[in-house]
This record gives structure tokens, C-alpha cells and sequence, in this order.
């Protein structure tokens, strides 16, 4: 048991893993051309993504090492044909307080129910526009009406959190801001405009589209919303209020002043690398380690001799992405 600290003072708590780098959609910013990656089980060895074994073997050694949250991603997680399984495995787990699936919320209205009683707490589905014209021209996909349906699923079925992921693009932005708005006047969840940020895939796209969270943050403000007081655990999202709407909406800006400051993530990739950061160009294969519950100790041992090299910050202001192609490769 123990807790995990860098250089910087940073404590770790909270781990995402990518279960797959497959995904359905092709969102503009992400995978424009699609992803021709495998989801399965079958591959060949290294290639494949981890399996529920391995999964289960890594997020043990996690706990020992003090984490109590763990997130799922992708790619597009429920592509796995496991993914209630593993989301019953690691939720079994006592340590493990809280765990988030993140989805492009296509399979949501058959998966919430199951997807709840196997223990998930929190989740978090991208929608990128409520109008399906928009949506269709950003994801490449007609799934609007059946991605909502899941959404108000999630909420009715009692998922603790329902969030909803939409990036920030500087033409829909507005639009966004009045239809969301609408929504989350009598729907409980909590939506989150995310700034775009730029990876080796989606520079031409990042030059038009982006559009700053501070920017953004005055047109919601003009409109009544009212920024919270921030809480120690809460993550990078600045979150608001107005009086009349049960929902919330928030602001995530990976470019804004000391977003890494309280960082207390580490990442695994679907196929069992620790990525320091999402935007650090180190990575390094834990899955030798992932093969017995006996080898725990020389996981914890292997994550703790390498978070030294965490570094202090992203540096993206600076124009710096790293190894990051585009952000299915690991999970956001
Ligand atoms: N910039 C900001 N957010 C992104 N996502 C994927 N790529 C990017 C990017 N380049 C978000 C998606 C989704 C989550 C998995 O990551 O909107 O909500
Ligand atoms: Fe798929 Fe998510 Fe990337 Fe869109 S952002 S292509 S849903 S992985």
C-alpha cells in the first residue's frame, strides 16, 4: 500500500486506461479518416489490447500504489465486447471508489442499465453538437437521436454523474451554448466545453476551429452562469451554475494558466504502456508485468521507478504535442 508522489509534489491518484484504440466515429479533430484499428481479443499478442486478466492484474497494482479513481477510454471502449465485464472486475475491486467510462455514447441506451449494476459511477459521453446535421458533419455519424436516448438512459437508470463531453469549435460554438443551455435546464447533468487542442493529426483543422475557453467563458457568463467555487479534488473543468436550470455547464482549457498545476493522472494505453502525459513523449510497456497476480510488486515497483520522469507541465502553449497523433491513440 502507499501513495505515489512525483518531483513536483503532485500526488497520483487517478488512472486512465484506454481499452482500445478502435472507434466507429470519425470525429474531425480526432480520427477524420476513421480508425482501422482491430477491437479484438484474438490478434496477434502484442497488438491486441489488454485483456481482462491483464486489465484486472494492472489496476491492482494501481491500487497498491493509492489510486482510487480509474477512467476507461479509447478509442471507443464499448467496442470491447467485455466492457461490462471489465467495468464488474475493476469495480469489485475495494480500493477503486470511483469509476468513469468515457464513450461516443452509440451503444448507451442497451449498456446503461448492465453498465450501472456492474458498478460504474460516473460517465462521460462526447457530443459535439445537439443539432444532427452538425453532428453528422464532426463525427461522421447519423447516431444523434440514438446517442441522446442513451444519455437520458444513464440518467434514468441512476449512473451517479452523467457528463457530457463537447469540444469547443469556434463555429459551432454559439449554437452549442444556446442548445445545450436548453438542455440542461431541466436534465441533471453536467456539460463540459473542451478547448480543442492540437495533435500531430489536426493542425489545419485546429487553425480554424479553435476557439480560446476564456473567449467562451464570457459568452456563458453574459448569459447568467455563475462560475463555483473550486473544491481540492476537483479536476482541470471550471464549473457553473444558474439559478432555474438543474444542470450544469463547465469549461475545460488545456491552454489556460497552470492547467497542469494539480495534475493527478497517469495514463495506460490499450495495449499496456504508461504514457506519463498526454502530450509527453515517453512511454513505457508495462504489460510483461500484467501476466500473474504474483508480478503486482514489480508493477508497483516499475511505475514508481519511472514517475521521476513526469514532467512539470504540457508545454502546448509553447506548440509542443508530443508523440500524440490524435487523441484516440490514448483517451483524452
Ligand atoms: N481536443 C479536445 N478534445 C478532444 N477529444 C478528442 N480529441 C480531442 C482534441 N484534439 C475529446 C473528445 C472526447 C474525448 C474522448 O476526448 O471530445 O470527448
Ligand atoms: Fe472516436 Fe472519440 Fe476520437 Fe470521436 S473523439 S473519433 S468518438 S475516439
Amino acid at each position: 500500500m502507499g501513495t505515489l508522489f512525483d518531483t513536483y509534489g503532485r500526488e497520483f491518484s487517478y488512472l486512465r486506461l484506454s481499452i482500445t484504440e478502435a472507434c466507429n466515429f470519425r470525429c474531425l479533430y480526432c480520427l477524420p479518416d476513421g480508425s482501422q484499428r482491430q477491437v479484438g481479443c484474438g490478434n496477434s499478442r502484442q497488438d491486441a489490447p489488454l485483456n481482462v486478466a491483464e486489465i484486472e492484474n494492472l489496476i491492482l497494482g494501481f491500487a497498491d500504489l493509492g489510486f482510487r479513481k480509474v477512467r476507461l477510454t479509447g478509442g471507443e471502449p464499448t467496442l470491447r465486447p467485455e466492457i461490462v465485464e471489465i467495468v464488474r472486475k475493476i469495480a469489485d475491486i475495494p480500493a477503486i471508489t470511483t469509476l468513469a467510462l468515457t464513450t461516443n455514447g452509440h451503444r448507451l441506451s442497451e449498456l446503461a442499465g448492465p453498465l450501472r449494476r456492474a458498478g460504474l459511477n460516473v460517465i462521460n459521453v462526447s457530443m459535439d453538437s445537439l443539432d444532427s446535421t452538425r453532428f453528422q458533419e464532426i463525427t461522421g455519424s447519423r447516431l444523434l437521436g440514438q446517442v441522446r436516448q442513451g444519455v437520458e438512459e444513464a440518467v434514468r437508470v441512476g449512473i451517479g454523474r452523467v457528463k457530457i463531453n463537447v469540444v469547443l469549435l469556434r463555429r459551432s460554438a454559439r449554437q452549442n451554448l444556446k442548445d445545450f443551455m436548453e438542455w440542461v435546464r431541466e436534465t441533471p447533468i453536467r456539460v463540459r466545453f473542451i478547448e480543442l487542442m492540437q495533435t500531430q493529426d489536426n493542425g489545419a483543422f485546429f487553425q480554424q476551429e479553435h476557439l480560446s475557453g476564456d473567449e467562451f467563458r464570457s459568452d456563458m457568463e453574459a448569459l447568467g452562469w455563475k462560475e463555483q467555487a473550486r473544491e481540492a479534488l476537483d479536476g482541470p473543468a471550471r464549473e457553473f451554475c444558474h439559478p432555474g436550470f438543474v444542470g450544469r455547464l463547465g469549461i475545460i482549457s488545456a491552454y489556460s494558466h497552470n492547467f497542469c498545476g494539480p495534475c493527478n493522472r497517469l495514463r495506460v494505453s490499450s495495449r499496456g504502456k504508461l504514457k506519463l502525459c498526454l502530450f509527453g513523449e515517453k512511454e513505457y510497456s508495462l504489460r510483461h508485468l500484467l501476466q500473474s497476480p504474483e508480478q503486482r510488486e514489480e508493477l508497483v515497483c516499475a511505475v514508481r521507478s519511472r514517475i521521476g520522469e513526469k514532467a512539470s507541465s504540457h508545454f502546448l502553449g509553447d506548440g509542443i504535442y508530443g508523440s500524440t497523433k490524435h487523441l484516440a491513440a490514448i483517451g483524452g
